[in-house]
C-alpha cells in the first residue's frame, strides 16, 4: 500500500514515520510513504500557491492552479489513487473508515494551509473529505497524519498481534476495558483483585462490566447504541 501525502510542508509529517511502530512496518515494506509539494507545479514565477479570497474575508485561500496540476500528474500516474481531503467542515473520521481504506491500493491525503483550499479543487478530486474533529487547526498536516496512522494500523502485519484489534475500543459500540500493567501493586493501589486469580470466565465477565462503566461514564451515546443493537 501506498500513502502520498500533498502538503507545502512535508517536514512537518516526515519525522512521524522515523520511529516505532510505522517505521519498521515501512522497514518490511507492508506500505510506503510519498510527498508531494503544490508549490513545486505553481506557475507563480515567485511559486506563490496562495491570494486573497474572492468575494472578501479573512486571510488567505490556497489556489486551484498548483494543487489542479499537482493532482492531475499524480492521478496520471495512479488512476487508482483514492484522494481525501482533510478540512473541518466534513464528516468526521470513523474507526469504520480506517478499517476500509486500510484495503485501498493507495491513499492520498490533500493538506490545506491558511484559510483553506480553493473549493473548485475539492470538487473535481476528492474522493472523499473528513474532519478529525470539530475544533481548528492550522492546517490539514496533523490530520492527515491522524487518518494515516489510525489506517495503517489496520493493514495486515502492521501490528505484531491482530487480537490487539479486535479487541480494542471502537470495535464494537463499548469503549476498551482498563489496562493493567506490572507491578500488580503500585503505591498501594492494585490491579483488580479478579485480573489477579486466572479465571479466564471472570476476568473476561469483569472486563466487560468494567468497558460498560468506562463508556457509561466517557460516551454514554455509544452504551445506548450498544444495548439497541443487543436487542
Ligand atoms: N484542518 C484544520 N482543522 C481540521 C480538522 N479539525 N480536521 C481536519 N482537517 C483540518
Amino acid at each position: 500500500m501506498q500513502f502520498t501525502f500533498v502538503t507545502l510542508f512535508s517536514n512537518l509529517v516526515e519525522g512521524y514515520f522515523q520511529d516505532s511502530i510505522l517505521k519498521r512496518a515501512i522497514d518490511k515494506n507492508l506500505f510506503s510513504v510519498h510527498y508531494l509539494d503544490p508549490r513545486k507545479f505553481s506557475l507563480n514565477k515567485h511559486f506563490k500557491v496562495d491570494d486573497t479570497a474572492v468575494g472578501g474575508g479573512a486571510g488567505m485561500v490556497m489556489n486551484p492552479q498548483p494543487l489542479f496540476d499537482a493532482l492531475d500528474s499524480l492521478k496520471s500516474k495512479n488512476k487508482n489513487a483514492h484522494i481525501i481531503f482533510l478540512t473541518p467542515v466534513a464528516k468526521q473520521f470513523k474507526q469504520n473508515d480506517a478499517k476500509r481504506l486500510a484495503k485501498k491500493e493507495h491513499v492520498v491525503f490533500v493538506s490545506g494551509r491558511y484559510e483553506g483550499i480553493d473549493e473548485r479543487v475539492i470538487e473535481e478530486f476528492a474522493d472523499e473529505v473528513f474532519s478529525i474533529g470539530d475544533y481548528v487547526l492550522t492546517g490539514g498536516e496533523l490530520a492527515s497524519l491522524v487518518l494515516c496512522d489510525a489506517i495503517s494500523r489496520n493493514i495486515e502485519g502492521v501490528l505484531g498481534n491482530s487480537d490487539s484489534l479486535s479487541i480494542e475500543s471502537f470495535e464494537t459500540e463499548l469503549l476498551e476495558a482498563p489496562s493493567f500493567s506490572k507491578p500488580k501493586l503500585y503505591k498501594e493501589n492494585s490491579v483488580p483483585k479478579e485480573y489477579l486469580k486466572g479465571n479466564h470466565s471472570k476476568i473476561r465477565t469483569l472486563k466487560i462490566a468494567l468497558s460498560k462503566c468506562k463508556t457509561k461514564f466517557f460516551r454514554p451515546e455509544q452504551l445506548l447504541k450498544h444495548k439497541i443493537t443487543k436487542r
